[in-house]
C-alpha cells in the first residue's frame, strides 16, 4: 500500500482518515427557522459519511456572522441540538466531522442582521454586488467598521461557537479564514485599512485570524482544529497587494501550532486572478496535512497526492451529486451530474435525493 494514495488511510491530528477524500464545506440554505439544522439535514450528512472528513457548510458563530437565508448556526441551543442530530448520525455510520466557524462580516445586509443594523467590517468600505436576501437581491451597503474594543466580543463569539460544536459533538472545527469574509476581510489589504494594531503591517492584519484560532485551540487543542485560507480567490469582491507574502507570514505563524491540516481553496472563484500564487510554497511553509481544493477530478487528485503536491483533496460539486463518492472514485465509476438550480435552494430535491451507486 502507497503511502500517498487517495485511497489509504492519513493520520489527520487527533483523528485517523480512512481514506484523502474530504467532503468541503458547501453552503446548502436548507436550515429550518432559527437557522436550525433539522432531518433533512442530518439524512444527507449521514449519507455522505464514508468521507475520509465531513466538514460541514459554514455555520455563523453569532447573529452579526450571518448573510444568507437559511444557513445553520452554532449559537443557540437549538441549533447544538439540531448540530448534534447530525454528528450522532455521522458517527453512527463510522464517519467524522467538523464543523465550519463561520463570520461572514460585509457580505451581509441589514435584513439579515440583528435590529436591521449595518453590517460589520475591519473597514466601512461597501463590497460591490448584490446579497440575496430572501426577498430578492438587494445591493450591499457599506459596513459599520469594528470598533477596538468590539474586537474581544468576536474572538469571545468564536470561542462560545467552539464551546458549542465541542458540546454538538463534532470531532473537531475549522476556522473560515477564506473567501471575503470577515477573517479574510481583516487578512487581506483591499478591505482593511484600519489605523490601530488590527490594520497596516501583514503582523497586524492577521491578529485577529490568530487570536480566533488560539482561543478555538484552547477549546478543541490543535490537533482538532483546522484552518481554510483562499490566497488568490477575489469572490465577494477582495484581494490583497502581495498575496504571496500575506498568506506566507500567515502560515509561517500557523505552522508551529500543531494544527489538524492547512485547507486551500487553491484559484479564484470569480476568474478574475492571474495564476501565480505559489501554492508548493504554501504547502512547504506548513508542517502538518496540506488539503487542496479547487476542481479536482479524480485524475488530478490521485495524481496531487501520489506526487506530494497535497495530503488530501476537498472536494464539493462532485459530494452534492454523489453521497457515496469514495466508492465510486475507488471503483471509477460514473459521477451523477449535479444540479445547480438547487445548490443554494430548495429542499429534499437536489440535496438527499441523489442515488448511490445501485441505489
Ligand atoms: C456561498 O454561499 O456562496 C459561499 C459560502 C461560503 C463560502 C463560499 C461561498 O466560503
Amino acid at each position: 500500500m502507497s503511502q500517498n494514495d487517495l485511497f489509504t488511510p492519513i493520520r489527520l491530528g487527533a483523528l485517523t482518515l480512512p481514506n484523502r477524500i474530504v467532503m468541503a464545506p458547501l453552503t446548502r440554505n436548507r436550515a429550518l427557522p432559527g437557522n436550525v439544522p433539522g432531518p433533512m439535514t442530518v439524512t444527507y450528512y449521514r449519507q455522505r459519511a464514508s468521507a475520509g472528513l465531513i466538514i460541514t457548510e459554514a455555520s455563523p458563530v453569532c447573529d452579526e456572522g450571518h448573510g444568507y437565508p437559511r444557513t445553520p448556526g452554532i449559537h443557540s441551543a437549538e441549533q447544538v441540538a439540531g448540530w448534534r442530530a447530525v454528528t450522532d448520525a455521522v458517527h453512527a455510520e463510522g464517519g467524522r466531522i467538523f464543523l465550519q466557524l463561520w463570520h461572514v462580516g460585509r457580505i451581509s445586509h441589514p435584513s439579515l442582521q440583528p435590529n436591521g443594523a449595518a453590517p460589520v467590517a475591519p473597514s466601512a468600505l461597501k463590497p460591490a454586488g448584490q446579497v440575496w436576501t430572501g426577498s430578492g437581491l438587494q445591493d450591499y451597503v457599506t459596513p459599520r467598521a469594528l470598533a477596538r474594543d468590539e474586537l474581544p466580543g468576536v474572538i469571545a463569539a468564536y470561542r462560545q461557537a467552539a464551546l458549542n460544536a465541542k458540546a454538538a459533538g463534532f470531532d473537531g472545527v475549522e476556522v473560515h479564514g477564506a473567501n471575503g469574509y470577515l477573517l479574510d476581510q481583516f487578512l487581506r489589504s483591499s478591505t482593511n485599512q484600519r489605523d490601530d494594531d488590527y490594520g497596516g503591517p501583514i503582523g497586524n492584519r492577521a491578529r485577529l485570524l490568530l487570536e480566533v484560532m488560539d482561543t478555538v485551540i484552547e477549546v478543541f487543542g490543535a490537533d482538532r482544529v483546522g484552518i481554510r485560507l483562499s490566497p488568490e480567490n477575489r469572490f465577494n469582491d477582495i484581494s490583497d497587494a502581495n498575496p504571496q507574502a500575506t498568506f506566507g507570514y500567515v502560515v509561517d505563524r500557523i505552522s508551529p501550532l500543531g494544527l489538524a491540516y492547512l485547507h486551500v481553496l487553491e484559484g479564484d472563484m470569480t476568474g478574475q486572478s492571474a495564476p501565480g500564487f505559489d501554492y508548493a510554497a504554501l504547502r512547504r511553509a506548513f508542517a502538518g496535512p496540506y488539503m487542496a481544493n479547487c476542481g479536482y477530478d479524480r485524475g488530478r487528485a490521485m495524481a496531487a497526492v501520489a506526487g506530494g503536491q497535497a495530503d488530501l483533496i476537498a472536494f464539493g460539486r462532485a459530494f452534492i451529486s454523489n453521497p457515496d463518492l469514495p466508492a465510486r472514485l475507488a471503483a471509477d465509476a460514473p459521477l451523477n451530474e449535479a444540479d445547480t438550480k438547487t445548490f443554494y435552494a430548495g429542499e429534499e430535491k437536489g440535496y438527499i435525493d441523489y442515488p448511490a451507486l445501485g441505489g
